[in-house]
Protein backbone atom coordinates (compact mmCIF):
# COMPACT_ATOMS: atom_id res chain seq x y z
CA UNK A 1 0.00 0.00 0.00
CA UNK A 2 1.34 3.46 -0.69
CA UNK A 3 0.81 6.04 1.67
CA UNK A 4 0.48 9.54 0.51
CA UNK A 5 1.56 12.27 2.79
CA UNK A 6 -1.24 14.96 2.76
CA UNK A 7 -0.37 18.16 0.61
CA UNK A 8 -0.72 21.56 2.97
CA UNK A 9 -1.07 24.52 0.69
CA UNK A 10 -2.39 28.14 1.45
CA UNK A 11 -3.16 31.36 0.11
CA UNK A 12 -3.26 34.29 1.72
CA UNK A 13 -3.21 37.69 1.03
CA UNK A 14 -0.25 40.12 2.11
CA UNK A 15 -1.21 43.10 0.60
CA UNK A 16 -5.13 43.95 -0.97
CA UNK A 17 -4.11 43.02 -4.38
CA UNK A 18 -0.50 40.21 -3.44
CA UNK A 19 -1.49 37.14 -2.40
CA UNK A 20 1.39 34.28 -0.99
CA UNK A 21 0.76 30.68 -2.09
CA UNK A 22 2.94 28.91 0.21
CA UNK A 23 3.10 25.19 -0.21
CA UNK A 24 4.88 22.76 2.96
CA UNK A 25 6.44 19.86 1.52
CA UNK A 26 6.75 17.44 3.99
CA UNK A 27 7.60 14.81 1.69
CA UNK A 28 11.32 16.40 1.44
CA UNK A 29 14.09 14.85 3.69
CA UNK A 30 17.38 15.98 2.31
CA UNK A 31 16.78 19.46 1.02
CA UNK A 32 19.27 19.80 -2.15
CA UNK A 33 19.65 15.80 -1.71
CA UNK A 34 22.10 16.69 0.97
CA UNK A 35 21.07 18.81 4.16
CA UNK A 36 18.63 17.19 6.60
CA UNK A 37 15.22 18.93 7.14
CA UNK A 38 13.28 16.69 9.46
CA UNK A 39 11.28 20.13 10.11
CA UNK A 40 10.21 20.64 6.24
CA UNK A 41 10.45 23.51 3.99
CA UNK A 42 8.35 25.73 2.23
CA UNK A 43 8.12 26.80 -1.39
CA UNK A 44 6.05 30.46 -1.61
CA UNK A 45 5.21 32.13 -4.91
CA UNK A 46 2.87 35.71 -4.96
CA UNK A 47 0.45 36.41 -7.12
CA UNK A 48 0.21 40.12 -7.67
CA UNK A 49 -3.56 40.73 -9.24
CA UNK A 50 -3.34 43.92 -11.13
CA UNK A 51 -5.21 46.24 -13.35
CA UNK A 52 -5.28 44.43 -16.41
CA UNK A 53 -3.27 41.78 -15.31
CA UNK A 54 -1.64 39.22 -12.76
CA UNK A 55 2.43 39.01 -11.96
CA UNK A 56 3.43 35.35 -10.84
CA UNK A 57 6.50 35.68 -8.80
CA UNK A 58 8.36 32.07 -8.86
CA UNK A 59 6.39 28.49 -8.63
CA UNK A 60 7.20 25.47 -6.15
CA UNK A 61 8.76 22.38 -7.03
CA UNK A 62 7.63 20.23 -9.81
CA UNK A 63 6.05 17.57 -7.38
CA UNK A 64 3.83 20.23 -6.20
CA UNK A 65 2.58 21.79 -9.87
CA UNK A 66 -0.54 20.21 -10.07
CA UNK A 67 -1.53 21.84 -6.54
CA UNK A 68 -0.17 25.33 -7.59
CA UNK A 69 -2.19 25.13 -10.83
CA UNK A 70 -5.18 24.68 -8.21
CA UNK A 71 -4.28 27.27 -5.57
CA UNK A 72 -3.46 30.11 -8.54
CA UNK A 73 -7.61 28.74 -9.62
CA UNK A 74 -8.42 29.89 -6.09
CA UNK A 75 -7.65 33.47 -6.57
CA UNK A 76 -7.77 34.10 -10.62
CA UNK A 77 -7.96 32.39 -14.04
CA UNK A 78 -4.26 31.06 -14.79
CA UNK A 79 -4.86 32.62 -18.18
CA UNK A 80 -4.97 36.04 -16.79
CA UNK A 81 -1.47 35.78 -15.86
CA UNK A 82 0.26 38.41 -18.15
CA UNK A 83 3.61 38.21 -16.48
CA UNK A 84 6.01 35.74 -14.70
CA UNK A 85 8.65 36.92 -12.37
CA UNK A 86 11.78 33.96 -12.24
CA UNK A 87 13.76 35.45 -9.19
CA UNK A 88 15.77 32.29 -9.06
CA UNK A 89 15.79 29.31 -11.55
CA UNK A 90 16.52 26.94 -8.66
CA UNK A 91 14.38 24.01 -9.18
CA UNK A 92 12.51 24.71 -5.76
CA UNK A 93 10.82 27.41 -7.44
CA UNK A 94 11.08 26.78 -11.08
CA UNK A 95 10.04 23.31 -11.05
CA UNK A 96 6.21 24.34 -11.84
CA UNK A 97 6.73 26.85 -14.28
CA UNK A 98 5.92 24.71 -17.54
CA UNK A 99 2.79 23.61 -16.03
CA UNK A 100 2.10 27.50 -15.24
CA UNK A 101 2.62 28.41 -18.50
CA UNK A 102 1.04 25.60 -20.34
CA UNK A 103 -2.27 26.36 -18.50
CA UNK A 104 -1.57 30.18 -19.48
CA UNK A 105 -1.48 28.91 -22.55
CA UNK A 106 2.42 30.68 -22.89
CA UNK A 107 1.06 34.05 -22.90
CA UNK A 108 2.78 35.41 -20.07
CA UNK A 109 5.50 37.05 -20.43
CA UNK A 110 8.62 36.53 -18.49
CA UNK A 111 10.65 38.49 -16.60
CA UNK A 112 14.17 37.98 -15.24
CA UNK A 113 18.27 38.00 -15.57
CA UNK A 114 19.18 37.64 -19.00
CA UNK A 115 20.97 34.28 -17.52
CA UNK A 116 17.97 32.71 -15.59
CA UNK A 117 16.16 33.61 -19.92
CA UNK A 118 18.87 31.40 -20.94
CA UNK A 119 18.53 28.62 -18.86
CA UNK A 120 14.67 28.15 -18.76
CA UNK A 121 15.03 26.89 -22.61
CA UNK A 122 17.79 24.63 -21.13
CA UNK A 123 16.19 23.53 -17.43
CA UNK A 124 12.92 22.91 -19.32
CA UNK A 125 12.71 23.07 -23.01
CA UNK A 126 9.73 25.62 -22.69
CA UNK A 127 9.48 28.09 -25.51
CA UNK A 128 8.39 31.21 -23.56
CA UNK A 129 8.48 34.93 -23.87
CA UNK A 130 11.33 35.92 -22.17
CA UNK A 131 12.50 39.69 -21.36
CA UNK A 132 15.46 40.15 -19.76
CA UNK A 133 15.22 43.30 -16.28
CA UNK A 134 18.79 44.79 -15.85
CA UNK A 135 19.65 45.66 -12.13
CA UNK A 136 17.68 48.25 -10.72
CA UNK A 137 15.58 49.06 -13.61
CA UNK A 138 12.16 50.08 -12.82
CA UNK A 139 9.31 48.79 -14.69
CA UNK A 140 5.29 49.60 -14.96
CA UNK A 141 3.87 46.35 -15.24
CA UNK A 142 -0.47 45.22 -14.78
CA UNK A 143 -0.15 49.12 -13.61
CA UNK A 144 1.89 48.47 -10.50
CA UNK A 145 5.70 49.75 -9.71
CA UNK A 146 8.56 47.47 -9.75
CA UNK A 147 11.67 47.36 -9.39
CA UNK A 148 14.27 44.52 -10.43
CA UNK A 149 17.39 44.54 -7.99
CA UNK A 150 20.31 42.05 -8.59
CA UNK A 151 21.29 40.06 -5.67
CA UNK A 152 24.26 38.02 -7.52
CA UNK A 153 25.11 34.76 -5.56
CA UNK A 154 22.08 34.85 -3.43
CA UNK A 155 22.04 32.13 -3.95
CA UNK A 156 23.30 31.75 -7.72
CA UNK A 157 24.42 34.25 -10.11
CA UNK A 158 21.12 34.77 -11.42
CA UNK A 159 19.42 36.02 -8.64
CA UNK A 160 17.17 38.98 -8.71
CA UNK A 161 14.64 40.19 -5.78
CA UNK A 162 12.02 42.47 -6.82
CA UNK A 163 10.49 45.74 -5.05
CA UNK A 164 7.01 46.39 -5.16
CA UNK A 165 7.47 50.08 -4.80
CA UNK A 166 3.55 50.74 -4.52
CA UNK A 167 3.45 49.12 -0.84
CA UNK A 168 6.68 48.90 -0.15
CA UNK A 169 6.77 44.90 -0.59
CA UNK A 170 10.45 43.14 -1.27
CA UNK A 171 10.15 39.78 -2.72
CA UNK A 172 13.06 38.27 -1.93
CA UNK A 173 13.70 34.89 -3.23
CA UNK A 174 16.20 32.96 -0.84
CA UNK A 175 17.58 35.67 0.77
CA UNK A 176 16.08 36.33 4.19
CA UNK A 177 14.11 33.02 3.80
CA UNK A 178 14.78 29.99 6.07
CA UNK A 179 13.77 26.29 6.45
CA UNK A 180 10.98 24.38 8.45
CA UNK A 181 6.56 25.20 7.94
CA UNK A 182 6.16 27.83 10.23
CA UNK A 183 2.82 27.54 12.28
CA UNK A 184 1.71 30.96 10.37
CA UNK A 185 2.48 32.93 7.25
CA UNK A 186 3.53 35.86 9.14
CA UNK A 187 5.61 36.97 11.79
CA UNK A 188 2.69 38.65 13.93
CA UNK A 189 3.43 36.12 16.90
CA UNK A 190 6.14 36.23 19.05
CA UNK A 191 5.99 32.37 19.87
CA UNK A 192 6.28 31.16 16.19
CA UNK A 193 9.26 33.87 15.58
CA UNK A 194 11.32 32.64 18.33
CA UNK A 195 10.93 28.88 17.44
CA UNK A 196 11.47 30.16 13.48
CA UNK A 197 14.96 31.68 13.97
CA UNK A 198 16.83 29.17 14.39
CA UNK A 199 15.95 27.37 11.29
CA UNK A 200 16.95 30.26 9.40
CA UNK A 201 20.27 30.20 11.20
CA UNK A 202 20.19 26.25 9.81
CA UNK A 203 18.98 27.52 6.35
CA UNK A 204 21.66 30.63 6.39
CA UNK A 205 24.51 28.07 6.97
CA UNK A 206 23.77 25.25 4.76
CA UNK A 207 22.84 26.86 2.02
CA UNK A 208 23.70 30.67 1.84
CA UNK A 209 26.97 30.17 3.94
CA UNK A 210 29.27 30.19 0.76
CA UNK A 211 28.28 33.34 0.00
CA UNK A 212 27.64 35.41 2.90
CA UNK A 213 29.53 38.51 1.83
CA UNK A 214 27.08 38.82 -0.99
CA UNK A 215 23.98 39.40 2.02
CA UNK A 216 26.30 42.41 3.24
CA UNK A 217 26.34 43.43 0.20
CA UNK A 218 22.97 43.08 -0.40
CA UNK A 219 21.74 44.56 2.72
CA UNK A 220 23.80 47.74 2.05
CA UNK A 221 21.90 48.05 -1.55
CA UNK A 222 18.59 47.71 -0.21
CA UNK A 223 18.86 50.17 2.43
CA UNK A 224 17.54 53.12 0.92
CA UNK A 225 14.26 51.47 0.57
CA UNK A 226 11.38 52.03 2.15
CA UNK A 227 10.93 48.16 2.95
CA UNK A 228 7.03 47.63 4.89
CA UNK A 229 7.02 44.03 4.11
CA UNK A 230 9.54 40.90 3.30
CA UNK A 231 8.11 38.10 1.46
CA UNK A 232 10.73 35.64 1.05
CA UNK A 233 10.64 32.34 -1.20
CA UNK A 234 11.10 29.95 2.11
CA UNK A 235 9.48 30.28 5.37
CA UNK A 236 7.94 33.14 6.83
CA UNK A 237 6.93 36.63 5.21
CA UNK A 238 7.62 39.41 7.97
CA UNK A 239 5.21 42.80 7.93
CA UNK A 240 5.34 43.37 11.39
CA UNK A 241 8.75 43.58 11.66
CA UNK A 242 11.17 43.48 8.82
CA UNK A 243 14.23 44.83 10.10
CA UNK A 244 14.46 41.69 12.26
CA UNK A 245 15.07 39.36 9.59
CA UNK A 246 17.57 41.73 8.06
CA UNK A 247 19.61 42.28 11.06
CA UNK A 248 19.49 38.56 11.93
CA UNK A 249 20.61 37.67 8.41
CA UNK A 250 23.47 40.88 8.19
CA UNK A 251 24.50 39.69 11.74
CA UNK A 252 24.93 35.89 10.83
CA UNK A 253 26.95 37.25 7.91
CA UNK A 254 28.96 39.27 9.94
CA UNK A 255 30.43 35.87 11.67
CA UNK A 256 28.38 37.13 15.10
CA UNK A 257 29.23 34.42 17.76
CA UNK A 258 27.10 33.82 20.49
CA UNK A 259 29.24 33.81 23.76
CA UNK A 260 30.08 30.64 25.51
CA UNK A 261 28.76 28.55 22.80
CA UNK A 262 30.46 25.77 21.97
CA UNK A 263 29.91 22.97 19.35
CA UNK A 264 31.85 19.30 19.65
CA UNK A 265 32.08 17.67 16.30
CA UNK A 266 33.22 14.00 17.43
CA UNK A 267 33.45 11.61 15.20
CA UNK A 268 34.84 7.85 17.25
CA UNK A 269 34.97 4.39 15.63
CA UNK A 270 35.18 2.76 18.66
CA UNK A 271 34.99 5.15 21.57
CA UNK A 272 38.05 6.82 21.70
CA UNK A 273 38.09 10.22 20.65
CA UNK A 274 34.50 10.14 22.31
CA UNK A 275 36.20 9.40 25.41
CA UNK A 276 38.06 12.56 24.91
CA UNK A 277 35.35 14.56 23.69
CA UNK A 278 33.18 14.12 26.13
CA UNK A 279 36.14 14.71 28.91
CA UNK A 280 36.27 18.25 27.23
CA UNK A 281 32.49 18.10 27.27
CA UNK A 282 31.97 17.91 30.45
CA UNK A 283 34.78 20.43 31.24
CA UNK A 284 33.10 23.31 30.08
CA UNK A 285 29.72 22.57 31.09
CA UNK A 286 31.34 23.08 34.53
CA UNK A 287 32.27 26.69 33.41
CA UNK A 288 28.67 27.42 32.08
CA UNK A 289 29.27 26.88 28.39
CA UNK A 290 26.55 26.12 25.94
CA UNK A 291 27.31 23.05 24.80
CA UNK A 292 26.10 20.84 21.65
CA UNK A 293 27.77 17.94 20.87
CA UNK A 294 27.09 16.14 17.36
CA UNK A 295 28.53 12.12 17.87
CA UNK A 296 29.90 10.50 14.52
CA UNK A 297 29.65 6.71 16.07
CA UNK A 298 28.34 3.04 15.21
CA UNK A 299 24.79 3.23 16.86
CA UNK A 300 24.70 7.55 15.79
CA UNK A 301 24.70 9.59 12.65
CA UNK A 302 23.61 12.98 13.54
CA UNK A 303 22.68 15.75 11.38
CA UNK A 304 25.28 17.88 9.69
CA UNK A 305 22.93 20.47 8.68
CA UNK A 306 21.48 20.71 12.18
CA UNK A 307 25.58 20.63 12.95
CA UNK A 308 26.44 23.59 10.80
CA UNK A 309 23.72 25.80 12.27
CA UNK A 310 25.05 25.86 15.29
CA UNK A 311 28.76 26.05 14.57
CA UNK A 312 27.87 29.41 12.41
CA UNK A 313 27.41 31.16 15.71
CA UNK A 314 29.97 29.20 18.29
CA UNK A 315 32.38 31.10 19.54
CA UNK A 316 34.47 27.66 19.21
CA UNK A 317 34.56 24.10 17.90
CA UNK A 318 36.01 21.02 19.21
CA UNK A 319 36.95 18.38 16.06
CA UNK A 320 37.84 14.95 17.84
CA UNK A 321 38.31 12.44 15.12
CA UNK A 322 40.74 9.52 14.77
CA UNK A 323 43.26 8.54 11.86
CA UNK A 324 41.73 6.58 9.22
CA UNK A 325 44.35 4.66 6.14
CA UNK A 326 46.95 7.50 7.19
CA UNK A 327 44.59 10.42 6.38
CA UNK A 328 41.22 12.22 8.77
CA UNK A 329 38.13 10.23 9.17
CA UNK A 330 36.36 10.45 6.10
CA UNK A 331 33.11 11.67 7.94
CA UNK A 332 35.17 14.08 9.56
CA UNK A 333 37.10 14.82 6.53
CA UNK A 334 33.60 15.21 4.56
CA UNK A 335 32.25 17.81 7.62
CA UNK A 336 35.58 20.29 7.87
CA UNK A 337 35.36 20.82 4.08
CA UNK A 338 31.83 21.49 4.45
CA UNK A 339 32.92 24.23 7.22
CA UNK A 340 36.15 25.80 5.64
CA UNK A 341 33.71 26.78 3.14
CA UNK A 342 30.54 28.02 5.01
CA UNK A 343 31.60 29.03 8.31
CA UNK A 344 32.52 32.27 9.23
CA UNK A 345 36.40 32.55 10.62
CA UNK A 346 38.23 33.56 13.67
CA UNK A 347 36.77 30.73 15.86
CA UNK A 348 38.73 29.36 18.81
CA UNK A 349 39.45 25.59 17.66
CA UNK A 350 40.72 22.36 19.90
CA UNK A 351 42.10 19.29 17.93
CA UNK A 352 41.64 15.86 19.41
CA UNK A 353 42.95 12.82 17.65
CA UNK A 354 43.22 9.29 18.72
CA UNK A 355 45.85 7.01 16.32
CA UNK A 356 47.20 3.31 16.18
CA UNK A 357 50.01 3.95 14.50
CA UNK A 358 50.61 7.58 12.94
CA UNK A 359 49.26 10.68 14.09
CA UNK A 360 48.27 12.13 10.58
CA UNK A 361 44.41 12.79 11.18
CA UNK A 362 44.87 15.42 14.34
CA UNK A 363 47.84 17.50 12.11
CA UNK A 364 45.72 17.49 9.21
CA UNK A 365 42.90 18.83 10.42
CA UNK A 366 44.59 22.10 12.42
CA UNK A 367 46.06 22.40 9.15
CA UNK A 368 42.39 22.17 7.08
CA UNK A 369 41.13 24.94 10.12
CA UNK A 370 43.81 27.03 10.12
CA UNK A 371 43.92 27.61 6.65
CA UNK A 372 40.31 28.50 7.06
CA UNK A 373 41.26 31.42 9.04
CA UNK A 374 40.29 29.81 12.86
CA UNK A 375 42.54 30.28 15.58
CA UNK A 376 44.01 26.61 16.94
CA UNK A 377 44.15 26.96 20.71
CA UNK A 378 45.07 23.46 20.78
CA UNK A 379 46.33 20.17 19.50
CA UNK A 380 45.69 16.82 21.35
CA UNK A 381 46.94 13.50 19.85
CA UNK A 382 47.36 10.62 21.46
CA UNK A 383 47.65 6.61 20.94
CA UNK A 384 44.57 4.76 21.76
CA UNK A 385 42.64 5.77 24.85
CA UNK A 386 44.21 9.11 26.49
CA UNK A 387 46.06 8.55 29.93
CA UNK A 388 45.77 9.76 32.87
CA UNK A 389 48.41 13.21 31.96
CA UNK A 390 46.39 13.59 28.39
CA UNK A 391 42.64 13.04 30.45
CA UNK A 392 44.49 16.51 32.22
CA UNK A 393 45.98 18.16 29.44
CA UNK A 394 41.93 17.86 27.73
CA UNK A 395 40.80 19.59 30.91
CA UNK A 396 43.48 22.13 30.34
CA UNK A 397 42.29 22.92 26.77
CA UNK A 398 38.56 23.23 27.75
CA UNK A 399 39.90 25.92 29.90
CA UNK A 400 41.39 27.71 27.55
CA UNK A 401 38.70 27.53 24.57
CA UNK A 402 36.63 30.16 25.66
CA UNK A 403 37.78 33.98 25.36
CA UNK A 404 37.15 34.36 29.60
CA UNK A 405 39.43 31.38 29.84
C1 LIG B 1 39.67 0.84 9.36
C2 LIG B 1 40.66 1.47 10.27
C3 LIG B 1 41.73 2.15 9.73
C4 LIG B 1 42.68 2.70 10.56
N1 LIG B 1 43.74 3.35 10.00
C5 LIG B 1 44.69 3.87 10.81
C6 LIG B 1 45.83 4.53 10.25
O1 LIG B 1 45.99 4.64 9.05
N2 LIG B 1 46.75 5.04 11.09
C7 LIG B 1 46.62 4.93 12.44
O2 LIG B 1 47.45 5.43 13.16
N3 LIG B 1 45.56 4.30 12.99
C8 LIG B 1 44.59 3.78 12.21
N4 LIG B 1 43.52 3.14 12.76
C9 LIG B 1 43.45 3.00 14.22
C10 LIG B 1 42.60 4.07 14.88
O3 LIG B 1 43.04 5.35 14.53
C11 LIG B 1 42.68 3.89 16.39
O4 LIG B 1 42.17 2.62 16.73
C12 LIG B 1 41.96 4.96 17.17
O5 LIG B 1 42.22 4.78 18.55
C13 LIG B 1 40.46 4.89 16.96
O6 LIG B 1 39.86 5.94 17.66
P1 LIG B 1 38.27 6.05 17.72
O7 LIG B 1 37.77 4.90 18.54
O8 LIG B 1 37.97 7.36 18.34
O9 LIG B 1 37.80 5.97 16.31
C14 LIG B 1 42.55 2.59 11.96
C15 LIG B 1 41.46 1.93 12.48
C16 LIG B 1 40.52 1.37 11.65
C17 LIG B 1 39.35 0.66 12.25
Amino acid sequence: MVTLMPVKFFVDKVTDDLYILRVDDAEVAYFEALWEIAEGVTYNAYLLVGDDGCILFDSWKARYADQLAETIRRVIDPRDITHIVIHHMEQDHSGALPEILRIADFRPEVLAHPMACQMLGSFYRVNAKVRPVHDEEELNVVGRRLRFIYAPWLHWPETITTYYADHGVLLSGDVFGGFSSPDKIFDDDEEVVEKYLPHVRKYFASVIGTYRQHVNKAVQKMAGLDIRVIAPAHGLVWRKDPRRVVNYYDALANGSQERGKVTIICASMYGECLHAARIVMNELKKRGANVKIYEFTDTSRPSISDLLGDVFNSEAIVVAAPTYESDVFPIARWIIEIVQKKIPSSKSVLVISSYGWGEQAGKKLAEMLRAAGHDIKDLLLFRGRPDSETEEKLREAANKLLSDG
